[in-house]
């Protein structure tokens, strides 16, 4: 049962999808445009992460809304970001999605606008395209050519920028100096500034989590408590006390 300022963050690595009779019967919790979509990434890497994160997408909202999975229909708004259509007889709940190289994140929430990104830094990352993207003072904070360590500063303004603009909706056209975050020598990432646009920065939560030396998911939250934040790791062989798969 999800409380009124719940937000729980699931992730998940493609490692569960080696078989191939897991990766079918997911596959049959796809609608017909997800499967297009899955069957339209060229490579394997892509099409795994791809299955892995809508799977659980709809796992996670089945278990949620008591609704088969392959029920679930979806729209999206005018950005693009996609929702739960109503019709179920319950508030619809507020989720967003990651995928990137074997990894995959989820968000939800109540009503709350949320958004979560995943991001892992053996990707062949373009360091100076990402640093673009930061406020100004953060791209000050970062040195140029930097070391493994500066790569996971970076993925972490990154990531808790790209979960902002995810809750928001407007994805990559969010204007760089709207918000502006530090990172601590932990590498977790503090608002220290928020456009008035977006109301008080009170109202916002961010959260984030290096969940391996790679991998790291942040997720941003429009709600009055940060402290009902539950973070799972996703397994299809133990979902909710179920297998689905494997075994
Ligand atoms: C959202 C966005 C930042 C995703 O970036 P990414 O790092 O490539 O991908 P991620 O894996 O982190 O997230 C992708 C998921 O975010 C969700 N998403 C798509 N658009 C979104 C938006 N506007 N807001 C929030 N989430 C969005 C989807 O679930 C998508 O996965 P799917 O396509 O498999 O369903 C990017 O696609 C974007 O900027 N989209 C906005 C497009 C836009 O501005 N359109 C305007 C007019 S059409």
């Amino acid at each position: 049962m999800l409380c009124r300022d719940d937000v729980i963050i699931y992730h998940a690595s493609v490692r569960c999808l080696e078989r191939r009779e897991s990766r079918d019967r997911l596959m049959g919790m796809l609608s017909a445009e997800e499967t297009a979509r899955h069957d339209s990434f060229v490579f394997d890497d892509g099409k795994r992460a791809y299955l892995l994160a809508h799977a659980m997408k709809r796992t996670v909202l089945g278990h949620h809304l008591d609704a088969p999975p392959e029920s679930i229909r979806f729209t999206r708004d005018r950005n693009g970001k996609p929702r739960i259509q109503t019709g179920l007889g319950r508030p619809p709940l507020a989720f967003n999605l990651s995928h990137s190289s074997g990894v995959a994140a989820m968000a939800i929430a109540n009503s709350a606008p949320v958004g979560v990104d995943i991001e892992t830094a053996s990707r062949k990352l373009n360091a100076a395209s990402l640093a673009s993207a930061l406020s100004d003072q953060e791209a000050a904070s970062l040195t140029p050519h930097g070391s493994a360590d500066e790569i996971r500063r970076l993925l972490s303004f990154w990531t808790v920028r790209e979960a902002f603009s995810k809750a928001v909706g407007v994805g990559l056209s969010l204007p760089k100096n709207d918000v502006c975050f530090e990172v601590s020598g932990k590498n977790s990432a503090r608002l220290v500034f928020l456009h008035p646009r977006y109301g008080p920065p009170s109202n916002w939560h961010f959260f984030q989590r290096w969940i391996s030396d790679q991998a790291v998911v942040a997720g941003a939250a429009k709600t009055s408590d940060a402290r009902k934040v539950g973070w799972h790791v996703f397994d299809f062989e133990n979902v909710f006390g179920k297998r689905l798969i494997g075994g």
